[in-house]
């Protein structure tokens, strides 16, 4: 090993490391699970379908150490079963990722109750009974010099008014990035960072729809950097959040966008 690789290994490991990525079956959640399981993590995915989650871990395995567990984080019932289920395998979690979320777009005029709640539930509610949950593995593994992380998937949408009629999704992410701010100033004496990622526009299951619907050049156009998200610059932020290079950072929302929200 070169001097200069091994001050980046100083700066930036996570080998070792205990994560739960939620929503790492596909999308955003999988780019990041793959990120921390290829730089020796052990990594939890979970998710709604057993199925796919399963395949996913299975699929990483190829590179490390991932595990599957199927939850509907929607409710603090189901959050505090899979936290159970950590704590039956783990004694500390080092870094949680609440990744899963959900999007519901219709007009003014049709906007149901229900889509609220859908994205409610699982954008905002869910990241907070998870931490609530997880609490004290995340204690078990903070330390003043090497704190636990959570890291929470916001969007750029919180920070921005999207074009789309996205009213629920968009408020939950500005809540998300609100309540991130809060649990850092309630967690930094536990040695807990919190801190947002908020993501541009990334090719996933959950642009799909927008995406045939405007085509690329369209979306692409308010994008200074003329490109989507992929998975280095999601893998590659959390990373960085979680290594020791991120140690002094929290309650910070890092927009990871190609200068859509940050250049208007
Ligand atoms: N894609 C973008 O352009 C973009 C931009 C900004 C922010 N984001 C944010 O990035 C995160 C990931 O989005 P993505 O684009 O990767 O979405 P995605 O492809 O739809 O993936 C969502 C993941 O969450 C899981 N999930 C959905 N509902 C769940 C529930 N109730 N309980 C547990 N897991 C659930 C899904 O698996 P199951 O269906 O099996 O449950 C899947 O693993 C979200 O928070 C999203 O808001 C995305």
């Amino acid at each position: 090993m070169t001097t200069t690789d091994s001050a980046l290994c100083e700066f930036f490991s996570v080998a070792g490391k205990t994560v739960l990525v939620t929503g790492g079956s596909r999308g955003i959640g999988l780019a990041i699970a793959e990120g921390f399981v290829r730089a020796g993590a052990r990594v939890y995915i979970c998710s709604r379908s057993e199925d796919a989650c399963a395949a996913a871990a299975k699929e990483l395995s190829r590179y490390g150490e991932c595990h599957a567990l199927a939850a509907n984080l929607s409710s603090a019932e189901e959050c505090r079963s899979l936290a159970a289920q950590i704590a039956e395998r783990e004694t500390r979690l080092d870094v949680l990722v609440n990744n899963a979320g959900a999007i519901w777009a219709e007009r003014l005029e049709e906007y149901p109750e229900s889509g609220w709640d859908k994205v409610f539930n699982l954008n905002v509610k869910g990241p907070f009974f998870l931490v609530q949950s997880l609490l004290p593995l995340l204690k078990a593994a903070a330390a003043p010099e090497r704190p636990a992380r959570v890291i929470t998937v916001g969007s750029i949408d919180g920070l921005h008014i999207p074009s789309h009629e996205t009213y629920a999704y968009s408020s939950s992410k500005a809540a998300v990035h609100q309540l991130s701010k809060h649990l850092a100033d309630q967690l930094a004496p536990f040695s807990i960072t919190v801190n947002v990622i908020a993501p541009g526009m990334f090719n996933s299951k959950m642009l799909k729809g927008t995406l045939e619907q405007h085509g690329e050049e369209t979306m692409l156009a308010p994008v200074p950097l003329k490109r989507f998200a992929n998975g280095t610059d999601m893998a590659g932020t959390a990373i960085f959040l979680a290594s020791p290079a991120g140690s002094y950072i929290t309650g910070a929302v890092l927009p990871v966008d190609g200068g859509t929200a940050t250049t208007l």
